[in-house]
């Protein structure tokens, strides 16, 4: 302030303290805007030096086993850079169009009802020039509908010829029930159907519900004890966390996920990319799920599970049921043709005459008699056998969703 009192005339000195103002606010005002865009560039530089440490890293620690560029290897370690470990869904785009071209024939079908019953209402019916109108209007929506019609025929044949091109992938492993689905079960129609609805994505798969990151640090840290059974060329993925015994410390974790979160294509993947992928993930051994967020399990209390089916509209796929009664949870082991345990054929007919006529079983439906064989096998056990044969735990294993599955499978035996 002292300078301006060399500033002689008030007018002098109002204009020198205006231009110092907008002086400052242009200032400050270009502090501010490049604070942003420093703030972005620091992030990514930051980014980018974990990316390249990460790099580092996976190049001396894991590309023996998971490859240089994060194929996978036959039998000793999973693909990472892999379209399925990031959740993309090469036949997204057509499911979306069979679905949207499905509720487009609902609704023009239920125009054409109305204008049908428009058309034959005793009550009140139409002059002939509105019956004219009405047959001109429903010859349009017909059109309409045939065009839906179409859409989902090209869609459907889009998928399948999807699936041709990835037949690379599944001889990787790209989805490791697919021999188990019966082959009864795989019509050229469905077939596509039963394969994407059975394989999901890998984080489905393992049944992890938190986020990929998550996932990628879980397994870096504690590793996956028992992997080496399931990838019989493999000493199997150790434990890399200095907090689980490993060499690694945790910057450097984050470094690595950084890595490996890098090659993510987002919605640019290609079906090279998956035929790229020299191993896919296997369903993880037994006993070496990850620890981290899991969905709710089914548990034991029958009636309530039935109860949260009705409440939550959980219904139950046979197709997928078949395959968890096989492959997921080894009741065939037991059941297959009476092997161990009661036939897993003929089950409905028994329940139905045999299990529900006892008098025990007054006012229990189907349904709730299997449910409750499955999550508490003690409670009743069939004569002939011993109790505590049948596992007493499925109810901690299975979701709502997956014994739905199992009963709808079990429903049609
Ligand atoms: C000795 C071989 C071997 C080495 C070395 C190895 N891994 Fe693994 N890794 C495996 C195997 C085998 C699996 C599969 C485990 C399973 O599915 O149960 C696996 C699984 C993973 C998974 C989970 C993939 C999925 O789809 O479930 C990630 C992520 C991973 N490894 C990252 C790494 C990183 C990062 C390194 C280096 C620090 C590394 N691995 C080093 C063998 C190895
Ligand atoms: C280790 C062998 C074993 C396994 C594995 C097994 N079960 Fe059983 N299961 C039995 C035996 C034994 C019985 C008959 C004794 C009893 O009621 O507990 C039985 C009974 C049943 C019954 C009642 C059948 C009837 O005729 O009344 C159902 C339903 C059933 N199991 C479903 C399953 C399902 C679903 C799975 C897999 C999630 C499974 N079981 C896994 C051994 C097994």
């Amino acid at each position: 302030m002292e300078r301006l009192l060399f500033i002689k005339s008030i007018e002098g000195r109002v204009l020198a303290g205006i231009t110092m103002f907008v002086g400052m606010m242009i200032l400050i005002g270009w502090v501010a805007i490049n604070e942003e865009a420093r703030m972005q560039a620091f992030v990514r530089q930051h980014t980018g030096r974990s990316i390249e440490r990460g790099a580092e890293l996976f190049a001396s620690l894991c590309s023996e086993c998971h490859g240089e560029e994060g194929y996978g290897a036959d039998e000793r370690a999973p693909g990472l850079n892999n379209p399925h470990l990031f959740g993309y869904d090469p036949v997204g785009l057509q499911t979306a169009a069979i679905t949207n071209a499905n509720r487009a024939l609902v609704r023009l079908n239920k125009d054409i009802e109305s204008l049908s019953n428009e058309m034959i209402d005793p009550e009140n019916p139409p002059s002939e020039e509105r019956q004219n109108e009405i047959l001109a209007e429903i010859a349009d929506l017909e059109t309409q509908i045939n065009e839906q019609q179409l859409a989902i025929e090209a869609a459907v044949a889009q998928r399948i010829e999807i699936l041709g091109a990835l037949s690379q992938a599944v001889e990787n492993g790209l989805f490791p029930l697919w021999d188990t689905v019966v082959d009864s079960d795989r019509t050229a129609d469905n077939e596509v159907e039963v394969f994407f609805n059975n394989n999901g994505t890998r984080l489905a798969q393992v049944g992890w519900a938190g986020d990929l990151r998550g996932y990628i640090i879980t397994t870096l840290i504690h590793g996956r004890p028992g992997s080496a059974r399931v990838y019989p060329s493999s000493t199997g993925m150790a434990a890399w966390s200095q907090t689980a015994g490993g060499p690694l410390r945790q910057d450097e974790i984050e470094d690595l996920a950084e890595y490996i979160l890098n090659w993510d294509k987002g919605s640019a993947w290609t079906t090279e990319d998956f035929g790229a992928v020299a191993q896919y993930g296997k369903p993880l051994a037994d006993g070496s799920l990850p620890t981290g967020p899991q969905p709710e399990k089914v548990g034991d209390d029958v009636l309530g599970i039935l109860a949260r089916w009705e409440a939550d509209e959980i219904v139950g796929s046979p197709t997928s049921g078949e395959l968890l009664y096989d492959a997921r949870f080894g009741c065939t082991d037991c059941h297959r043709n009476g092997a161990s345990a009661p036939d897993t054929v003929g089950t409905l007919a028994r329940i139905q005459n045999e299990r529900l006529a006892e008098a025990r079983f007054a006012g229990y439906t189907v349904e709730q008699y299997i449910v409750e064989s499955i999550t508490r096998p003690g409670d009743y056990v069939v004569d002939g056998y011993s109790s505590g044969l049948m596992p007493d735990n499925f109810g901690d294993r299975m979701t709502d969703q997956q014994l739905a599955d199992i009963v709808s499978y079990i429903m049609t035996q």
